[in-house]
């Protein structure tokens, strides 16, 4: 049987154009700008205008993947969008983008792992593509984490923007080749990072209003110790199965949670600063659009070049974490 392989041949983003500063949170809830840089590394962040929803902002970012692929949107033949921010909890944001954008009648699925996501994605296209059952699909990771922050917990509002990233997955290169991977949960840590109304546990209701329980909980101090032993097993574990030495890593393109997060996680690879990329200082964390976006802004600003090796790490609600290798 001949062997089949997965590449990324085009990508893209889109954040929405409102920018929240530090100095503007400051107005909002007790902080400074001093005590969120050198904690988490974030300067703005994005936020959608009332009128936009996720689909908005992956429609954008698909539409700039398919131009770099050479893609008409007929050409895809499943998409699919990992979202804890949906624009409705039904239909999915998948079968909207793919509708508007003409793809036809395609499969079309969110799925939810939180800012993991967008890894898992790109596991589920590497299945689909090396076994055959597809030959172009596109994977998005797409967050309007905005729309549920608790504005009065200082704690968390500060970490969290709006946007979106997209990439066509192809089996013929050339292009960024799906290597090595890793992906895993906890649910017994769930509780950690949880939206707690608005679903089938507890519906929507005035008490979960007033409660303020639509919007995120977050025991930060408790993720971040998770996160960092998440990051550094999913990057040696992907790197395993690859076959690949840490030191043959040219570039880390990892969640953008927290600026300490990512320096932990390099500090393990043994990597210089230049090979780690960061734009958590413009965006925070746009959870499962944080890794695509970073992606494309290292593609197009050729951080990522021919014969790059490039890890991507993360962690997020579940808890879940995972791990990819990408070979260009
Ligand atoms: N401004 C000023 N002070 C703040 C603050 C803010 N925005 N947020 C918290 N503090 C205070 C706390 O109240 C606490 O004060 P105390 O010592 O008087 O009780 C102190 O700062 C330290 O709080 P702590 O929570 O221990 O800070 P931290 O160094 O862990 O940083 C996070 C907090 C949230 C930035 C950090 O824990 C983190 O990034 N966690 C991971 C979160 C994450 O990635 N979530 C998404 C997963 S995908």
């Amino acid at each position: 049987m001949v062997s089949r392989n997965a590449y990324i041949v085009g990508t893209g983003h889109s954040v929405p154009e409102g920018v929240i500063t530090n100095a503007d949170l400051e107005k909002i809830v007790d902080t400074s700008d001093e005590w969120i840089t050198s904690r988490t590394g974030i300067k703005e962040r994005r936020k959608a205008d009332d009128d936009t929803g996720s689909s908005d902002l992956v429609a954008e970012a698909v539409s700039d993947a398919l131009e770099m692929a050479g893609w008409e949107p007929e050409d895809v033949q499943g998409i699919i969008v990992g979202t804890v921010t949906p624009d409705y909890p039904f239909p999915s944001t998948a079968a909207i983008v793919a509708d508007r954008l003409g793809m036809g009648r395609i499969p079309a699925y969110d799925f939810e792992a939180g800012c993991t996501a967008f890894i898992y994605g790109l596991i589920q296209a590497k299945a689909f593509v090396e076994s055959g059952m597809m030959d172009r699909m596109i994977v998005v990771g797409a967050d309007c984490l905005t729309r549920i922050t608790n504005w009065d917990d200082r704690g968390s509002c500060i970490l969290f923007g709006d946007g979106a990233g997209a990439v066509a997955v192809s089996s013929r290169g050339p292009g960024g080749r799906l290597g090595g991977w890793h992906w895993g949960s906890d649910g017994s840590l769930g509780q950690h990072l949880i939206q707690k109304a608005g679903g089938s546990k507890r519906p929507a209701s005035h008490e979960t209003v007033d409660r303020n329980e639509h919007t995120i909980f977050m025991n930060g101090s408790r993720i971040f110790k998770h996160a960092v032993r998440a990051m550094h097993d999913s990057c040696m574990e992907a790197l395993k199965k690859d076959g690949t030495e840490k030191s043959s890593v040219d570039l880390l393109v990892s969640h953008q949670a927290n600026l300490r997060i990512i320096d932990a996680t390099a500090r393990a690879l043994e990597l210089e600063p230049e090979q780690v990329f960061i734009n958590i200082q413009k965006y925070g964390n746009t959870s499962a659009a944080s890794i695509p976006i970073a992606l494309d802004e290292a593609y197009r600003s050729d951080a990522i070049g021919e014969s790059s090796t490039v890890v991507l790490a993360a962690f997020g609600a579940g808890l879940t974490w995972g791990g990819m290798i990408l070979h260009w």
